[in-house]
């Protein structure tokens, strides 16, 4: 069934684990995502950014994902993860996602509070959730090559009590040390600051960048307070492996794609575990 995700994340909150939000790139990963989260009985997030969206087509990947939920046997929430305008809020919550994310992170304070707030009150006329971001993700590992300070580069707990209390958003995603995509350093989690805001904000907190992280260290940032993990680059890396290997000795594509399937499944079932989520649908 297709639900808020605020709904998934405050049960989640209050019981102590985290729902994996996971990101799909076509028909093989959405398909591995839900079936796996319906055998492990775990609540979802799926989701995918604008950019893939554009990608693959926008109407037809929605219209996919919108239905692979309501079908689902399981709470599925869909959510667009880092959209940068309010059109693309806008069109999301008219095709069906029931969760919303604008990253204004890269603006000034001020201006990432006014669309956090227009985010929010459009996402709530549709019975929606809506997501910010504070500080740079990414940019931490960046850093070591760049030479800037990484500490300033995380979210700072005053900001982020002012776009809180400002913005109405349900939930915030705060860098606190990981970065997208592949690591080339291992990350710096600081812990102390997941916990800090946890305390003070108390709304659901999101781990961006998931990928490559030890299952130890993302239980650590679940006890301090992260209630999503997002978790996109090793879904990818492993249907291109996937399709690698079996391409070689079968042209069927139901087949390579079954293949691919059970591939991305495994490491779906390892990040539901790694949440905690199994048994909680
Ligand atoms: P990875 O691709 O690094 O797992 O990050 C996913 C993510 O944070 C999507 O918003």
């Amino acid at each position: 069934m297709l639900e808020p995700a605020i709904h998934l994340l405050n049960r989640a909150k209050q019981e102590g684990y985290a729902v994996p939000a996971l990101n799909f790139h076509n028909l093989e990963i959405l398909q591995a995502i839900i079936e796996t989260a319906e055998k492990e009985h775990s609540p979802v997030i799926l989701q995918i950014s604008p950019i893939y969206l554009e990608k693959i087509g926008r109407t037809a990947a929605a219209a996919m994902a919108r239905e692979a939920a309501r079908e689902a046997k399981i709470p599925v929430a869909l959510h667009l993860d880092h959209s940068n305008s309010l059109e693309w809020i806008r069109w999301a919550l008219a095709h069906g996602f029931t969760s919303v994310m604008l990253d204004a992170s890269a603006l000034p304070l001020t201006e990432n509070i006014a669309l956090a707030r227009q985010t929010a009150e459009l996402a709530h006329e549709h019975g929606a959730t809506a997501e910010a971001e504070l500080g740079h993700i990414g940019g931490v590992e960046d850093s070591r090559e760049t030479g800037a300070d990484p500490k300033k580069l995380l979210a700072d707990p005053g900001e982020a009590a002012k776009l809180v209390q400002e913005s109405g958003i349900d939930i915030l995603a705060p860098a606190v040390g990981t970065a997208h995509g592949l690591y080339k350093f291992p990350p710096k989690i600081d812990f102390r600051l997941i916990e800090e805001l946890a305390v003070a904000l108390n709304i659901p907190l999101v781990l961006h960048g998931g990928s490559g992280i030890s299952n130890d260290m993302v239980r650590e940032a679940i006890r301090r307070g992260i209630t999503k993990v997002n978790v996109g680059t090793e879904l990818k890396v492993t249907w291109a492996k996937s399709m690698a290997e079996t391409l070689i000795n079968e042209g069927e594509p139901w087949k390579v794609a079954a293949k691919a399937r059970e591939a991305i499944g495994r490491v779906v079932a390892q990040k539901i575990l790694m949440c905690a989520s199994v048994n909680r649908a």
